[in-house]
Order: C-alpha cells, then sequence, then structure tokens
C-alpha cells in the first residue's frame, strides 16, 4: 500500500460479504483476537449488525468493523443503549496504515450521533488490542466477569 492511497469508509453491504469473509478467514493464530471466536460471516448472517462499515483501498475492501446499537446486555446503565463492536479486521497487507483507526472512527461518530457510548470487550491479557483501543480514544469500562 502507497502512503498515499486513499482510503474511503462507507456502510457495509451484504454484496461486501465475500471479501469481508476472505479477510475474516485470513486472521488465524495470534493474529486473531481471542476472544473473538465467531466468523464475521455468520455473525452477520445472524445478527445483521446495522452499524458495520468497510474501508475500500486500491479499489478493493481491505477492512471492515461489525457492531449495533443495542440495549442493556449487561446492565451498563439501567436505561441506556451502546454501541457495540463486534468485530474489526484489516487485510494483513494493509494493517499499520491507520485503516482499523479509521474504522473505529466511523463507528465512533454514528455513536455520537446516536447518544450512545461506543463500548468493545476484549481480554484482559490482550496487551495487542489494549493499545489499539487505548489509541482509539476508549477508556476501561465498568463491567468485570466472574468464574470459577
Ligand atoms: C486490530 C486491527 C483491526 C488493527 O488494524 P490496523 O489497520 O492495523 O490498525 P491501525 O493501523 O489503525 O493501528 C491503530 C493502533 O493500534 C495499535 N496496533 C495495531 N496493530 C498492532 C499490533 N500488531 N501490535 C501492537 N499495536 C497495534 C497501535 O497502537 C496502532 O497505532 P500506531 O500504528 O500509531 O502505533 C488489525 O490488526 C487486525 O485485523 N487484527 C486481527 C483481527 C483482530 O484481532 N480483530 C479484533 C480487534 S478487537
Amino acid at each position: 500500500m502507497t502512503e498515499d492511497a486513499e482510503v474511503i469508509i462507507r456502510r457495509m453491504t451484504e454484496a461486501d460479504l465475500p471479501r469481508v469473509k476472505g479477510i475474516d478467514s485470513l486472521m488465524t493464530g495470534e493474529e486473531r483476537a481471542a476472544s473473538w471466536p465467531v466468523e464475521a460471516e455468520k455473525l452477520w448472517a445472524v445478527y445483521r449488525p446495522l452499524l458495520s462499515f468497510v474501508a475500500e483501498c486500491e479499489g478493493k475492501v481491505v477492512g471492515f468493523i461489525l457492531g449495533d446499537i443495542r440495549g442493556v446486555d449487561y446492565g451498563t446503565s439501567a436505561s441506556s443503549m451502546s454501541g457495540w463492536i463486534d468485530m474489526v479486521g484489516v487485510d494483513l497487507r494493509y494493517q499499520r496504515h491507520g485503516i482499523g483507526r479509521k474504522l473505529v472512527e466511523a463507528f465512533y461518530q454514528e455513536c455520537q450521533r446516536n447518544q450512545v457510548r461506543a463500548r468493545v470487550l476484549i481480554r484482559e491479557d490482550d496487551q495487542r488490542l489494549k493499545k489499539l483501543w487505548g489509541a482509539a480514544g476508549f477508556k476501561r469500562g465498568k463491567l468485570i466477569d466472574f468464574e470459577r
């Protein structure tokens, strides 16, 4: 990818699914967040997340973010809805060029317009994603989980 290549962020449509599936299927092993094992295609088929965007560069889709504005899943606030980010992925060849950040920003701006907070769940020990969300302006929320 050349440094001056333009990146366009737009809403995802059904027609983007094969390409999104292709990007998703290449993310395996350490590359894939342990907290996000579901395939993008299945997530789309079941939930059809309304707040989903893709990034286009050099004439093709190179990244995606799947998410939705949903209700009180985890009781984060008795009355509030939140913009939940379910999955973000960028084609390996296009990573570290700010595309992930642009996708998150588009999602966040839409949350702002709808007056809801943007949220994402990750593993406590996932340093890479902690860095990513920190760099995107996210701060730690109030949810924790218990296990026995
Ligand atoms: C996570 C992902 C979407 C980031 O996409 P990207 O386009 O490379 O991200 P950006 O270039 O916008 O990077 C934003 C910031 O995230 C952090 N970051 C991204 N990739 C990183 C890596 N491999 N290691 C450490 N920090 C990383 C950095 O802070 C980076 O900012 P910097 O380049 O100025 O240091 C991409 O790495 C990916 O598809 N990963 C596999 C799928 C995945 O785990 N998705 C779940 C995300 S919740």
